[in-house]
């Protein structure tokens, strides 16, 4: 399966930025990999339509579980399709820690994504803490089993696998820690949902750079990037894309 690779903007881009988001689409020739920018909801619209007529996709990151209603600031699935967006980013560990997001709450809102047609990439990860304490596997594949539903099966999906500690930090897992974690995943996958559940791509995010992405997307079950700071440079990302 071709990879995936994501960049997720956060809480960053004006509409000066479009500009890097049209260098990614440009460089985008001769790329087999899957390339989305995840920008913010507000620039949204616009990026798909600058974008339309390029291989780049867009996506948002992160959706309210109902499809409308009384929920002041917050963005349906069904309000980023209509946006242009295929992909959406769900359980991102910013949400988690800082919005108090649950595995059930993110499996809510993977099927809203689901009922409103988009791709969701479903983010897990421990934190230093955690791994410290050895606990790394059972927290990762206990976020994978409370917060994919079963309808996964069948519909096109990837799980992000983001140390928490890694992200923003300049530090990474080596390689043989992201190969033990994606192993783990793959193997809570297939428990969960079956053959679909090896099909599906799992992406590692956490301070990917150019100089390091050839090692990590040729390391065992990576399937691609989920890609924060450095997406924001259309350089940069197209040096991480490269090496897919
Ligand atoms: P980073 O962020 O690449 O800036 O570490 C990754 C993410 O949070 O998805």
């Amino acid at each position: 399966m071709n990879r995936l690779i994501v960049g997720n903007w956060k809480m960053n881009g004006l509409g000066a930025a479009l500009g890097e988001a049209q260098g990614v689409a440009a460089g985008l020739g001769g790329v087999v990999a899957r390339v989305g920018i995840c920008p913010p909801a507000t620039l949204l619209e616009r990026m798909s339509r600058a974008l339309s007529g390029t291989p780049l996709a867009v996506g948002g990151q992160d959706c309210r579980a109902e499809a409308s209603g009384a929920f002041t600031g917050d963005v349906s699935a069904e309000m980023l399709a209509d946006a242009g967006a295929t992909l959406v980013i769900l359980g991102h560990s910013e949400r988690r820690a800082g919005f108090g997001e649950t595995d059930a709450l993110v499996a809510a809102k993977t099927e809203a994504a689901l009922r409103a047609g988009l791709e969701p990439i479903i983010c897990v990860g421990e934190t230093l803490a955690e791994r410290e304490a050895g606990r790394a596997i059972s927290i990762v594949t206990g976020q994978v089993r409370g917060s994919l539903p079963k309808s996964l099966a069948d519909r096109p999906f990837a799980v992000a696998y983001e140390p928490v500690w890694a992200i923003g930090t300049g530090l990474t897992p080596t390689t043989e820690q992201i190969a033990e974690i994606h192993a783990a995943i793959r193997e809570a996958l297939v428990g969960l949902l079956g053959p679909a559940g090896g099909r599906a791509p799992i992406l590692y995010g956490g301070s990917v750079k150019p100089g390091n992405a050839a090692e990590i997307l040729s390391t065992a079950e990576v399937g691609g990037a989920l890609v924060g700071g450095a997406s924001l440079s259309a350089a940069d990302f197209l040096g991480i894309i490269a090496g897919a």
